[in-house]
C-alpha cells in the first residue's frame, strides 16, 4: 500500500476540553509519522477558506464560527494508507454514529463540535496540508 499524508485537525472544542494529549497518543499509537503541527487561531475568513467546499451548505455559518472560536492544532499525519487509515481512528463524522474506540466517540460533543478533522481523499490531504504549512515545514521522512 502507498505511503500517504493527510491532514488532521484537532478542534478547538478538544483543545478547550484538554484532549490535545489524549488525541496524540491516539495519532502515535495507530502508527501514524507527524511531519509536522502547530496551534493556531484561524480568522473567520481563514475558516470559511479551508471550508470552501461546504460554502452555502446550511452548517457553513456555524462551522466556520466555531472553528475560528478558538485554537485548533493542524497535523500532517503520514503513513501507508493514511486518508482512510485516520479516517477509521476517527470514526463518524457524528459522534452518535461513531464507533466505540474511536476518537469521536470517545472525545466529541456532537456533530458540529466533533473534536477532529481529517481529509477524505490524498488529493485534498495534500491541498488541506498546504493550506497550514507550506511544503518546506512538512519533515521529510528519516
Ligand atoms: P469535518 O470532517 O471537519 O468536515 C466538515 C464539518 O462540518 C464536519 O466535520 C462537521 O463537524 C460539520 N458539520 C456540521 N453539520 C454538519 C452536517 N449536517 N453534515 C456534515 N457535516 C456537518
Amino acid at each position: 500500500m502507498a505511503v500517504e499524508r493527510t491532514l488532521a485537525i484537532i478542534k478547538p472544542d478538544a483543545v478547550e476540553n484538554n484532549h490535545i494529549g489524549a488525541i496524540i497518543k491516539r495519532i502515535e499509537e495507530a502508527g501514524f509519522s507527524i511531519r509536522t503541527l502547530k496551534l493556531v487561531q484561524l480568522s473567520k475568513k481563514e475558516a470559511e477558506g479551508f471550508y470552501a467546499v461546504h460554502r452555502g451548505r446550511p452548517f457553513f455559518e456555524e462551522l466556520t464560527a466555531f472553528m475560528s472560536s478558538g485554537p485548533c492544532i493542524p497535523l500532517v499525519l503520514e503513513k501507508e494508507n493514511a486518508v482512510a487509515s485516520w479516517r477509521h481512528v476517527i470514526g463518524a463524522t457524528n459522534p452518535a454514529e461513531a464507533d466505540e474506540g474511536t476518537i469521536r466517540k470517545d472525545f466529541a460533543e456532537s456533530l458540529g463540535r466533533n473534536a477532529v478533522h481529517g481529509s477524505d481523499s490524498v488529493e485534498n490531504g495534500e491541498i488541506e496540508a498546504h493550506y497550514f504549512f507550506p511544503e518546506h515545514e512538512i519533515v521529510a521522512n528519516s
